[in-house]
């Protein structure tokens, strides 16, 4: 087995015969098999994978169940085979498989680690893309700079074929956040990577939608701020901070509304600005920082629950200290930031842990 096709499937039922089609048309003569990784498409994309598979040895099916991801997807069809050259493209027919031989020949050479169908080069092209869609990706053409560390000119490239060599090197360091699989992987190399570009013009999509949204856009700046700051920090540590900073103007400002503007006793002040903080930090925390484990319905309202009892002991010594202190004499605002300081490092902790540790469980 030389070359393993990775293909990530949501809802592309249409596509995969087409594909496999053109994809035996142009690949004659290389021993290659194709992975497609369908994570549960409603559309029943996985059980039509699953008949073809039955009596082609060269198509394959990873099943995910309960997760979604383009870039995921990618990297545990890549982790499920042994072929010596990995490629990844997507089902929609959009990236032109007749440069694969291209893209082939020149990985043999042994000259490169990845080979990039370009739609940028010359001879290349963004097809029928629309022009809001080109002016975002130009945008984030600007962006992925920040961390490609190589000129590369089609960086948001979907489309490539690379050494499991490579792949290796690099596979530990990967964010696998989101839609650019291919950005991830040459950002996460400690050394220039060694690429060669492929033009192609992308074509239109035929059958099926897009699955680009905002949640794809929040999911790359996530994807940018791992790779700038994440091999000091956690992003999800980052982010807590910030909304536990955001959490902290809640409380002050509502302690001073209550306590200081509207002379309500320490105690009552205390408990609305805690519980209010609570909310809005279960809130925030629930959209942004554990995005990809959200929260919805039900779930919502449960993860509440547990998150308030998890957060309770917190919420408690802070409580006890802020009034301590402020019965002590010592000015509020002190009181009230040492009181978070001692109580955010058990939420953190706790929350984590319980609120959306379970229900990563859950759903697997
Ligand atoms: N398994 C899985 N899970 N596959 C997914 C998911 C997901 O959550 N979301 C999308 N896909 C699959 C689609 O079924 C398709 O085969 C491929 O990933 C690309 O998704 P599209 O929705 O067609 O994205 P696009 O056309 O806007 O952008 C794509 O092409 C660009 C150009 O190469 C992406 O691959 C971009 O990363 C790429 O830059
Ligand atoms: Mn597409």
């Amino acid at each position: 087995m030389e070359l393993a096709i990775v293909v990530p499937t949501f809802n592309e039922k249409e596509n995969v015969r087409p594909l496999l089609d053109r994809l035996r048309r142009t690949l004659q003569g290389v021993s290659y098999e194709v992975i497609f990784v369908d994570d549960d498409s409603p559309d029943g994309t996985a059980a039509l994978i699953r008949e073809i598979a039955r009596t082609d040895p060269t198509v394959r099916l990873l099943h995910r169940i309960g997760r979604r991801g383009l870039a995921s997807a990618c990297l545990e069809g890549m982790l499920s085979t042994t072929a010596s050259l990995l490629a990844v493209m997507d089902a929609d027919l959009q990236h032109d498989e007749t440069i694969l031989p291209e893209m082939l020949a020149r990985i043999r050479t042994g000259k490169y680690d990845v080979a990039i169908g370009s739609r940028n080069l010359a001879g290349g092209g963004m097809g029928g893309f629309a022009p809001r869609r080109v002016a975002l990706s130009n945008l984030g053409l600007a962006v992925s700079r920040l961390i490609a560390g190589q000129q590369l000119t089609d960086p948001m490239s979907g489309y490539f074929l690379m050494t499991r060599a490579f792949f290796e090197d690099v596979m530990r360091s990967t964010t696998g956040v989101g839609f650019k699989i291919m950005l991830d992987l040459i950002a996460s190399s400690k050394r220039p990577v060694r690429f060669t570009e492929v033009p192609y013009e992308f074509r239109q999509r035929e059958a099926g939608v897009s699955k680009l949204d905002l949640n794809i856009a929040i999911e790359y700046l996530y994807l940018v701020a791992d790779k700038l700051i994440g091999q000091w920090l956690p992003i999800r540590f980052v982010l807590y901070c910030l909304v536990g900073a955001m959490g902290v103007a809640v409380h002050l400002s509502i302690l001073w509304l209550l306590y200081v503007e509207l002379r309500y006793r320490l105690e009552n002040a205390l408990l609305v600005a805690i519980t209010v903080a609570l909310l809005a930090n279960y809130a925030v925390n629930n959209i942004l920082t554990y995005r990809e484990r959200r929260l919805r319905g039900w779930a919502f309202l449960t993860g509440l629950i547990v998150y308030a009892l998890a957060c309770s002991v917190g919420n408690l010594s802070n409580y006890a200290l802020t009034k301590l202190l402020v019965d002590r004499g010592v000015w509020w605002p002190l009181a009230g930031i040492s009181g978070l300081a001692v109580g955010s490092v058990w939420n953190f902790a706790a929350s984590s842990i319980f609120t959306w540790g379970t229900a990563a469980k859950r759903v697997g």
